[in-house]
């Protein structure tokens, strides 16, 4: 057994020719998570959420004391990223578990403004690749199709309707789909759909090898079902 071995780097290497990959990007609480974990327990694969990797960077820049705007110190973090995921599912960073702190929507925020810097984004590239191990891996986040893993079996561009994102993301917050703050949850869904798309290192769009899922009107078990479907018949 050689999974980690000094020689099998990169996502190209022998070491990992044949090792399918299935790769669900989309906007932000398009259900990608819940729906990419699904898939992979199913499968019987490994589960990569990238987005972690990304708000693990923001996450110890705020434990540094360190501003999520400056480029240096992104830079520096995600380089020196060393998270650990326990099998329990917790996550620690520097001995302290972040689980929930990561998932923050403050946290979040800060995640999409380092990953526009390239250097950032190289750097978790690496750790990304890594994940890909046999017996398969579904990959969930906005550039596992275009960039990371380019050779994916099957991809697929999860998306719904950014009010139909915003009730979900409401109802996870016991908050009505309507109102104030619904409103401002619609708001911020926008704002970062924007952000990530227009972004020129990796922005969030559908691949044109992609096959692309709205949510809007599925169940989760439909979406997961849809998918196992596609992998199927790839
Ligand atoms: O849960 P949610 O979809 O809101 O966010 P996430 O997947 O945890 O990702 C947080 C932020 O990290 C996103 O808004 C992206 O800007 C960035 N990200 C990225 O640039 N590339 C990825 N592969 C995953 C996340």
């Amino acid at each position: 057994m050689s999974s980690s071995h000094a020689h099998s780097h990169g996502h190209k290497d022998a070491a990992h020719h044949g090792i399918p990959v299935i790769t669900i990007d989309g906007p932000t609480a398009s259900g990608k998570g819940t729906v990419a974990a699904r898939v992979a327990q199913r499968l019987g694969f490994h589960y990569l959420d990238s987005g972690v990797l990304y708000r693990l960077v923001a996450m110890k820049l705020v434990q540094e004391g360190e501003d999520g705007a400056n480029e240096d110190a992104a830079v520096r973090a995600a380089q020196t990223l060393e998270p650990e995921f326990l099998p329990d599912g917790r996550i620690m960073l520097s001995g302290e578990d972040v689980s929930a702190a990561i998932r923050a929507d403050g946290i979040g925020l800060q995640a999409s403004r380092l990953a526009v810097h390239p250097a950032v984004r190289e750097a978790l590239n690496v750790l990304q690749h890594r994940a890909r191990k046999a017996p398969g891996l579904v990959a969930d986040g906005r550039d596992m199709a275009s960039v990371v893993f380019p050779q994916a079996r099957l991809k697929i561009f999860l998306t719904a309707a950014a009010e139909v994102r915003a009730c979900r993301r409401a109802k996870q917050l016991g908050l009505p789909c309507e109102g104030l703050e619904y409103q401002r949850i619609v708001a911020d869904i926008q704002a970062r759909d924007l952000a990530d798309s227009r972004r020129t290192s990796a922005p969030l769009r559908q691949e044109p090898d992609a096959k692309l899922l709205d949510t809007s009107d599925l169940s989760i078990d439909e979406t997961v079902k849809k998918v196992l479907d596609w992998y199927r018949e790839s």
